[in-house]
């Protein structure tokens, strides 16, 4: 049926008929606009074509059940693509209009450019995607760039019920990351990681930790849905997570403020003896597409606050390096007249940067030269240092992040009360531990390297350095926290030849509006960035956007880093209004092969498998076994098949439904008011939930996703007869 033909409020109407359940979203929403559809959907009495219509849609899938998947060719077409290149030209009366435009709204030609820069036209998709986190949402945002735009939030540790999460149906995968005697119901995400596979993100999963409950979180990229949380079993609250290795072969995970492990007590005044912090190393099973619990294992660490990793990769691939705060042992105590925690942690010049060997530490767990805590495999401090698994070096003062360049060859250290950031080489402190060029050992016995060994050179960029991003032109991009601006500055050793400047110099500072905590650009931390963009992930915004009350938006910045030198320019102000988010990752478009709709009908999302259980178009039923209910429901547009389900009160009910749909973006919903029940059933999807059937009354269910013309149709009545009083 060509489009031509919903050209008319006639075509319209006939497509709704006769599409039935293979019509697409897009097309419905054009044929809604057409004012007699649009009667129609709102109920107005049309009865001769209204019977029609109705007696059409419902009929539709039965008579003409699924719409076969795209065929090959279809499937190729890349998405979003211009339909032909041809140079554009602008006419004298253009120019007029741009003019005019510029004048009344006070825009300048480097507004314009930025524009023109960000700007999609309608249906044109964004080049790359970015994943970043929520913050204390508890979720993730996916974000187009450059264009900025909010494409969908994930659902991570934080129910959320347009998505279906945790009010039915994902209450498994949350109740994997309780706690004995106390259910999580938020989580405060960090720092998301992309799989990657040769040091490049492949596009398959994500990962991020919650830095309130130390939890780690696995999402499917197929399907953009959390399938798994784990709770760290030794410690509560981390912060380096999640990272990932080269290969994805572990998720790491680095603890923040040191606690006793396994939940233990112990005072203030035994810190030194009875707290400690860790970094734990989460074994990615790809294939299963879960952590595998069972091949992971942690090491004991001192109880310095660890902060951010990153994993060595090519030149230092086995490596990972983290870095940490509070080498000076300080318990706080503002209460008692001792120095607060923000100055009791900041009285040493040097703190310690952790050097891991990851392979000497998986050696060491499959000889079985650990301890367990809380059934965890735990190696401690003794096996590290006498396995040659754990090195410190110093690094100034207070640093917050650590990060690798793409060739492996560098770690750049900011210490956000240092106003350089510290590169250190890696090939000098595998000499360095080669040749044992320690300066001395920590109070717990772990060698320190010799400062100068492993240093390669320190960059004054300015106020509060905190994380560092690179480009594919041998620059590197340092967020200043203080300053509110981005650093641009050289790297040395094989970069310089990709650059004009002098190595490891400033070179230019973009203020950013306003205190800047993390960056990222484009693949900034893979074996080969991008370039391209950056994003600041500004804390505050301040004066940008309007009030909206005294809580306001965050404030993503998009700069352009494509030209190198000077130039840097901010081109746009992305307000984000739904989380502080940390970290990102920004992953190139076309690496994501996510599904549109799920590959077969009657699809278990959680084990990507089809759910032998799931209802069938044709055999729906309502199973009762004693005060067993068990309810076999399918929908499509635009119904539930049954219309009516009955139980007693007090009746154990398993619900079962399919969407039977084959057609991108025929999503419903399904809600039972006053039984706390919302789902999304994406095409294909089934699902179960479970619940008592506890108070007596009648419950209309209804589809809550705006689906079809009759999409208010959708609807049915749940009955609970009151038991004999
Ligand atoms: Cu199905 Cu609305």
């Amino acid at each position: 049926m060509a489009d031509k033909f919903l050209d008319t409020p006639h075509g319209a109407l006939n497509a709704l008929i006769y599409r039935g359940n293979t019509m697409k979203n897009r097309q419905l929403k054009f044929a809604l606009a057409s004012p007699l559809a649009f009667l129609f959907a709102v109920g107005a009495p049309i009865p001769v074509i209204g019977f029609s219509l109705a007696r059409s849609v419902i009929a539709a899938p039965l008579q003409a059940p699924v719409e076969q998947a795209p065929p090959e060719s279809k499937k190729k077409k890349k998405i979003g693509a211009a339909k032909e290149e041809k140079a554009v030209e602008f006419t004298p009366a253009n120019f007029a209009e741009i003019q005019k435009l510029a004048n009344d709204r006070k825009l300048t030609p480097d507004d314009l450019l930025a524009a023109a820069k960000t700007y999609q036209p309608s249906g044109r998709h964004d080049e790359y995607i970015m994943f970043a986190s929520g913050g204390h949402s508890g979720q993730m945002f996916v974000i187009g760039v450059p264009s900025m735009r909010l494409l969908r939030s994930i659902a991570v540790f934080t129910p959320e019920p347009w998505q279906g999460y945790g009010y039915g149906v994902g209450e498994d995968v949350l109740k994997e990351g309780d706690i004995p005697g106390q259910e999580l119901r938020w989580g405060d995400t960090h720092h998301p990681a992309l799989s990657e596979t040769k040091g490049d993100y492949d596009g398959e999963f994500l990962f991020i930790g919650d830095k309130a409950n130390a939890r780690l979180a696995v999402i499917d990229l197929r399907d953009f849905e959390t399938k798994q949380i784990v709770k760290n079993p030794i410690t509560m609250s981390d912060h380096g997570a999640a990272f990932v290795t080269p290969n994805t072969d572990y998720v790491i995970e680095g603890g923040q403020y040191a606690v006793p492990f396994g939940n233990a007590y112990a005072t203030a005044e035994e810190y030194q003896k009875a707290y400690r912090g860790m970094v734990t190393f989460w074994k990615f099973d790809r294939a299963k597409g879960r952590i595998d619990i069972s091949q992971s294992f942690a090491l004991e660490l001192p109880p310095y606050w660890q902060d951010l990793f990153d994993a060595g990769k090519l030149a230092s691939d086995g490596l990972i390096f983290g870095n940490c705060f509070n080498s000076e042992l300080a318990t706080g105590g503002i209460e008692l007249n001792k120095p607060p925690f923000e100055a009791g942690t900041a009285q040493r010049d040097m703190d310690y940067l952790h050097i891991i060997d990851t392979k000497k530490a998986e050696a060491a767990f499959k000889a079985g030269k650990f301890e367990k805590v809380n059934g965890f495999p735990v190696i401690k401090i003794e096996t590290l240092i006498a396995d040659q698994i754990l090195f410190f070096a110093p690094e100034p003062k207070s640093p917050h992040g650590v990060d690798v360049t793409p060739n492996g060859q560098y770690v750049v250290v900011a210490g956000k009360l240092d106003p350089h950031v510290t590169v250190y080489s890696t090939s000098k402190i595998k000499a360095a531990i080669a040749d044992k060029k320690f300066s001395s050992k920590d109070s717990y016995g772990i060698p320190i390297l010799d400062f100068d060994a492993v240093m390669e050179a320190q960059v004054e960029l300015g106020l509060g350095p905190l994380h560092t991003q690179f480009d594919d032109k041998g620059y590197a991009y340092t967020s200043l926290f203080l300053d509110s601006a981005v650093a641009r500055w050289t790297l040395g050793g094989e970069y310089s030849s990709l650059h004009p400047e002098q190595p490891w110099k400033l070179v230019t500072k973009t203020p950013v509006q306003y205190n800047i905590g993390h960056l990222c650009a484009a693949e900034g931390d893979t074996v080969s960035p991008d370039g391209k963009y950056l994003i600041a992930m500004n804390k505050w915004a301040i004066d940008r956007f309007f009030p909206t009350g005294p809580l306001l938006a965050q404030n993503f910045q998009l700069l352009d880093i494509m030209q190198g030198g000077a130039a840097m320019p901010v081109l746009y102000d992305s307000p984000i209004g739904v989380g502080e988010p940390h970290y990102c990752q920004m992953i190139k478009a076309d690496k994501l092969h996510p599904w549109t709709i799920y590959p077969e009908i009657g699809w278990d999302p959680q084990k990507q498998a089809i759910d032998p259980l799931a209802p069938k178009a044709g055999q729906e039923k309502v199973v009762r076994n004693g005060k067993e209910v068990e309810v076999f429901m399918t929908a499509v547009r635009s119904h539930y098949f049954p219309e009516n389900v009955e139980v007693n009160e007090g009746d154990n009910v398993t619900w079962h439904i399919t969407s039977l749909e084959r057609t991108m973006d025929a999503t419903h919903g399904f809600c039972i008011g006053g039984y706390n029940i919302n789902l999304s059933l994406e095409p294909g999807e089934a699902a179960t939930f479970r619940f008592v059937a506890n108070k007596a009354g009648v419950y209309p269910y209804y589809c809550t996703e705006f689906c079809s013309a009759l999409h208010l149709e959708m609807a049915g009545y749940f009955r609970v007869k009151p038991a004999a009083k």
